[in-house]
């Protein structure tokens, strides 16, 4: 076998192994799973359960890269996004080397769920679990955010999921500008693409890139607009996991949320079934 072909071989068994990802049930334990609301909650109790532990549909890692830095070309000029359909802009997107953070990733994490979606969320960066397997908030912040999404009273297989930068930064830092705005024509089109009546901003990172806005802590809670699309900034889920007093200001974001799609939480108390 000459060397080209050991590389295919390489590149097919990577990617048959990103696709078995994508069927995986990631385990989160019940407990976890209640902890958004802090179990007394009943939105908490809309989690998927098997046999005693949550899951979350690992889905779209489809097309997954194959992105080892070592012969990845170096591309300099982002070529036109604007008419791409989704499948184009992956495959685009799991090649680049536009930025330094191309060289360390196991994966471009690109994005996950519905398109079209009524509902997108929008992190700051892939952590190491979603470097390895390819999708976006599957680690310890993921699994509150699944969470969240189901107290929504939505799947997270309902919304659309992405983040401002594609690739981990080293050691989780916060994303350099150079790098946010290099790959901020991937989430332009993504957010086109998707066409969500309304988009929830995870933290500090894309308030910075998707409105140009600094201070969450006073920016959450509070009605924006991207291109006519409504905007509600709130917390990091992975603030939320070290400050559990927050949980409540993004509780009330989200109903806020809710309330756009008439959805409406309902204590137990009230509940008919
Ligand atoms: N935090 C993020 O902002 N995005 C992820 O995908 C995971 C953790």
């Amino acid at each position: 076998m000459d060397k080209d072909d050991g590389t295919l071989l390489d590149d097919i068994v990577k990617t048959l192994q990103v696709e078995g990802e994508s069927a995986k049930f990631a385990d989160l334990s019940a407990d976890t799973a209640a902890e958004f609301f802090s179990g007394s909650d009943p939105a908490a109790k809309h989690t998927d359960s098997r046999n005693g532990k949550a899951a979350i549909v690992l889905s779209e890692a489809k097309n997954q890269p194959v992105s080892g830095s070592a012969r990845a070309p170096v591309e300099t000029q982002m070529p036109d996004l604007t008419s791409m359909d989704l499948q184009t802009l992956r495959q685009v997107a799991v090649k680049c080397t536009r930025c330094p953070l191309h060289k360390d990733r196991e994966h471009v994490v690109f994005g996950c769920g519905q398109v079209p979606a009524e509902l997108m969320f929008i992190g700051e960066a892939p952590g190491a679990e979603e470097d390895s397997k390819g999708v976006p908030f599957v680690g310890a912040a993921g699994q509150l955010l699944t969470q969240m999404i189901k107290s929504m009273q939505f799947q997270r297989s309902d919304v659309y999921i992405s983040n401002i930068v594609k690739c981990r930064p080293p050691g989780n830092r916060i994303p350099e500008d150079s790098e946010a705005q290099t790959c901020m024509p991937f989430l332009r089109r993504q957010i086109e693409l998707v066409s969500p009546k309304v988009i929830v901003l995870l933290g500090a990172v894309p308030l910075k890139y998707i409105l140009n806005k600094t201070g969450i802590t006073s920016l959450r809670g509070r009605w924006e607009s991207y291109g006519g699309i409504r905007v509600m900034p709130t917390f990091h889920p992975a603030y939320l996991l070290r400050n559990e007093n927050a949980k409540k200001f993004v509780w009330e974001d989200l109903q806020q949320v809710m309330k756009c799609f008439g959805k409406v939480h309902k204590p137990v108390r009230e509940r008919t079934s």
